[in-house]
C-alpha cells in the first residue's frame, strides 16, 4: 500500500508512473545514456558509454498503477516514517530489491528514474512522500539490468543500495541479535563474505534524525558483532547499511564502495567558510568533488581563467578565487566581502546571456535563475563554440516532472554538442546542497594515460 499525505501528490505519482511507462514505451532508454559516472571514478572512465537499452515496460497498468487508481479519493494516510507502506506482492526467488535515499519530496522523481533505468515495473514499491527514501522491489527478468543501474550514478538518489527484500523488526530490547541474523542471511543470499564497514543510517527527516542516537549507540555493538562473526574485512569492497526508519524497524543495504556515495547518508561533510559570501559556496565546492574526484586537482589550476554568470553575491567566485582562479563575475547585483576588493574577480554588471568572453576560458560557471532549458541551451552555446572547456551549472526545478526536465536539457546540450558529444562528459545529480534544483557537469576532461 501506498500512504501520500496529500491527494494531489497522490495523483501526481500516478501520473509519474504512467508517464514513465510512456516514457520507456516510445522513446527507449536512449536519452539518460549520460547520467552514468559514478562519482568516484576517474573522468576519463566516465567518458560516456552508451548504455544498453532496456526493456519495453508493456503497456498494460501495472499493480503499482491499479493500486494507486484504487487508492484515488480515499482518505490520505497519516504521513509516518515508521512504516510508509508495505509490499504489493512476496517477493519471488530472483528479485531484487533497491534501497534509495533522496531528498524529502523528491521520492516520486526518484521512483521515476529508477522504474526508466531499470525498464521493469516493480513488484513492490515503498515511496512516501516526504519520507527520505524509497524502496522498489522487481521481478527475476529484471535483475539482470540492475548491477549497471548500481554502478552508475543517479540523478536523484544520494545513495542506492542492493536491498534486503523486507524489513528487519527489531523489537525494542535487544536490537543487536535481528540486525546480526537479517545481516548474515543478508550478506550469505548475496554471497558476500565480508563487508569492509556497517553503516548506522536513517532518512534526512525531522522524524529520521530522531533515530540518529540510537544509531550511534547501535554502531560499535554491531560493528563488534560483525567483527566476531568473521563478517567484517576492510579489505572487502562492500559495505552493510543498516537504515532505521523507526526505533523497531529497520532496512538492509549493501553498497560496493567502488561505486557508491562516500558519505553516510550520502550526505558530504563539508565546512561552511566564514568569510565565504553566501552557502551557495557549499555547492560549487560538493559538485566540484563528486563530478570531478580526484580530478579535482588537475582541473583546476592556478591561473586558469573562469567566467561565473549569476555570480552575486558571489559564493561561487570565491570557491574559485580560492582555488587559484580568475574570474569574471557577471551579474547586476553586488558581490559581497572580500570580493568587492579582490584582484582575481573582476565585476561586470552585464546580462549573463548576453555577455560572450573575449578569449575562451577554462571554466564556466552558472547559476541563474532562469527556465532549465535556458541555461541548457546556454551550456551547449558555451561548450561548442569553445568560450569554455568545463562547464559546471546549476537548473532550477520548480515543475512537477523534474526527471523528464532533466532529461530535456541533457538532450539540449547533446544537440548542441553535435558531433562533439561522444567526447564529453555530462553528469547532472541533485547534491545535498541543492534544494528544488540539480546540479551538472559537461566539459571535455582530458584523458586517463
Ligand atoms: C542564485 S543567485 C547566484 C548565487 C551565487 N552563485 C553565489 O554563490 O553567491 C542567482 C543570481 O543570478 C543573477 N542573474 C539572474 N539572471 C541573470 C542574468 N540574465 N544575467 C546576469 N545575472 C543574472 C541574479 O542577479 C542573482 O544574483
Amino acid at each position: 500500500m501506498l500512504a501520500f499525505n496529500d491527494p494531489q501528490r497522490q495523483s501526481e505519482f500516478a501520473n509519474a508512473i504512467a508517464n514513465c511507462g510512456c516514457l520507456l514505451y516510445s522513446r527507449g532508454m536512449k536519452k539518460i545514456k549520460k547520467f552514468g559516472a559514478p562519482a568516484s571514478k576517474p573522468l576519463a572512465e566516465a567518458i560516456v558509454a552508451r548504455r544498453k537499452r532496456g526493456p519495453k515496460v508493456p503497456k498494460a497498468p501495472s499493480a503499482l498503477q491499479l493500486h494507486l487508481k484504487s487508492q484515488a479519493g480515499k482518505a490520505p494516510a497519516a504521513a509516518k516514517v515508521a512504516k510508509p507502506a508495505a509490499t504489493t506482492a512476496p517477493a519471488a526467488s530472483g528479485s531484487v530489491s533497491l534501497l534509495a535515499y533522496c531528498r524529502a519530496g523528491f521520492e516520486p522523481d526518484l521512483v521515476t528514474e529508477l522504474l526508466t533505468r531499470i525498464g521493469a515495473q516493480p513488484t513492490s514499491t515503498v515511496a512516501l512522500p516526504g519520507s527520505g527514501f524509497v524502496r522498489l522491489g522487481f521481478p527475476p527478468n529484471a535483475a539482470r539490468h540492475v548491477p549497471a543501474v548500481l554502478r552508475e550514478s543517479s540523478i536523484f538518489a544520494r545513495q542506492l543500495l542492493l536491498s534486503q527484500p523486507g524489513p528487519v523488526a527489531l523489537g525494542m530490547r535487544d536490537r543487536v541479535t535481528p540486525i546480526m541474523a537479517a545481516a548474515s542471511a543478508f550478506l550469505s543470499a548475496q554471497k558476500v563474505k565480508a563487508v569492509c564497514a556497517v553503516w548506522m543510517e536513517h532518512p534526512d527527516t525531522n522524524e529520521g534524525k530522531s533515530l540518529s542516537k540510537l544509531g550511534m549507540a547501535l554502531q560499535p555493538l554491531v560493528t563488534a558483532q560483525l567483527q566476531e562473526a568473521s563478517l567484517l574485512d576492510e579489505k572487502s569492497p562492500h559495505r552493510l547499511h543498516v537504515f532505521l526508519t523507526a526505533k523497531d524497524e529497520a532496512w538492509l543495504g549493501l553498497s560496493d564502495v567502488r561505486h557508491s556515495s562516500a558519505w553516510p547518508m550520502g550526505i558530504p561533510r563539508l565546512r561552511m567558510p566564514a568569510d565565504a559570501p553566501s552557502r551557495s559556496t557549499l555547492k560549487l565546492a560538493e559538485a566540484i568533488h563528486v563530478f570531478l574526484g580526484d580530478a579535482d586537482e588537475r582541473l583546476f589550476q592556478p591561473d586558469m581563467r573562469a567566467v561565473d554568470l549569476g555570480a552575486a553575491p558571489g559564493g561561487w567566485t570565491w570557491q574559485l578565487i580560492h582555488r587559484g582562479l580568475n574570474v569574471i563575475a557577471i551579474d547586476n547585483g553586488d558581490l559581497r566581502g572580500e570580493l568587492i576588493d579582490n584582484a582575481m574577480a573582476r565585476h561586470l554588471r552585464e546580462d549573463g546571456f548576453k555577455y560572450r568572453p573575449k578569449k575562451s576560458v577554462d571554466w564556466m560557471v552558472c547559476d541563474m535563475v532562469e527556465s532549465p532549458s535556458r541555461i541548457a541551451r546556454l551550456v551547449g552555446l558555451w561548450l561548442s563554440e569553445g568560450w569554455a572547456r568545463h562547464v559546471i551549472f546549476n537548473l532550477k526545478l520548480p515543475m512537477k516532472k523534474r526527471f523528464e526536465e532533466v532529461e530535456r536539457c541533457s538532450q539540449i546540450i547533446d544537440e548542441a554538442l553535435g558531433d562533439r558529444a561522444s567526447r564529453a562528459v555530462l553528469k547532472i545529480k541533485q547534491l545535498y546542497h541543492d534544494r528544488e534544483e540539480v546540479t551538472g557537469y559537461c566539459g571535455f576532461p582530458p584523458r586517463e594515460r
